[in-house]
């Protein structure tokens, strides 16, 4: 595995590996790597022949008095974890490497990002969007690779890759969970041991909805009260940023549930604000 801290290196090791012949699959990632990402890798891996992975804590998807400083960052495990899930590549750019100067360039996607975690992150997704078009320029990846726990993201991303004729193909990858059902996220560790067992109300909230999804077709409004009341009984040490049930594509509010739809939600530890969702088909069952 290499590792590259510029740009014209990324170039140059992905252009001969293109030259060989190989797809490229990429892994774009803020570090601090748990099984979600490597599970991005080993979709990478089975589907294209070079794998990247990026790790960079990208600061400007972090608003003033959000958590950039104290974001984990774990740089000698995470690339000792990219090696051994066979990674080819991993990209760690300095800041000034991906910002040498004060851009005056951005990339913007409406609609999508006004709603579910765009509402109270208004700055967030202008971030990650330019990060991204930033890194798919750098790697020119056949395929990327992102999680459905950021389904928002995952939207938003295809959405620019089609506006902009991008020509990458975006691959949706499974959320993956603790034993105990909580998703897993680097922000989990910064839980305490009281909040992490809270913690798992989020997704036993999820479930308990797509249960009475799939077996009475409720209104969205009454599961959305219903999951409100399961969390703050449940996880009263977290702040509910919000509950919506929303058509996967256009991230729009549904009002019935007897269609696909997407259940999201987002809850604020003391320590780490914490995000899951579930995705059902017409019929109620989980995608
Ligand atoms: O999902 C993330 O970790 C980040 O938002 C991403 C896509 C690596 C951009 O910084």
């Amino acid at each position: 595995m290499k590792t590259a801290q510029t740009i014209a290196e990324v170039r140059q090791i992905v252009s001969d590996a293109r030259t060989d012949g190989a797809t490229v699959g990429f892994a774009p990632t803020m570090g601090g790597l748990h099984e979600g990402h490597l599970s991005l890798i080993d979709a990478a891996r089975g589907e294209c022949d070079f794998v990247v992975v990026s790790i960079f804590v990208n600061p400007t998807q972090f608003a003033p008095g959000e958590d950039l400083s104290t974001y984990p960052r774990s740089i000698e495990t995470d690339l000792a974890a990219c090696e051994a899930r066979g990674a080819d590549l991993v990209f760690i750019p300095s800041v000034e490497t991906m910002y040498p100067r004060q851009a005056v360039t951005s990339v913007t996607v409406s609609q999508l990002t006004e709603t579910l975690c765009g509402r109270n992150r208004p700055t967030h997704f202008g971030g990650v969007c330019t990060v991204v078009a930033k890194l798919f320029n750098i790697v020119l990846p056949d395929k990327a690779f992102f999680g459905r726990k950021d389904y928002q993201q995952l939207v938003i991303v295809a959405r620019m890759v089609e506006d902009l004729d991008i020509p990458v193909e975006i691959v949706p990858c499974a959320i993956i969970r603790e034993t105990d059902g909580l998703a897993m996220s680097t922000r989990n560790q910064r839980l305490s041991p009281v909040n992490r067992s809270q913690a798992v109300a989020l997704h036993e909230a999820l479930q308990s909805a797509g249960d009475q999804i799939r077996e009475f077709h409720r209104p969205a409004r009454d599961i959305i009260t219903a999951m409100q009341e399961y969390i703050q009984a449940n996880a009263p040490n977290g702040e509910i940023d919000y509950i919506q049930i929303i058509d996967p594509q256009t991230l729009q509010d549904v009002e019935t549930t007897d269609r696909s739809l997407l259940i999201a939600l987002a809850v604020k530890f003391p320590e780490a604000r914490l995000i899951d969702n579930m995705l059902l088909d017409s019929a109620g069952q989980p995608q």
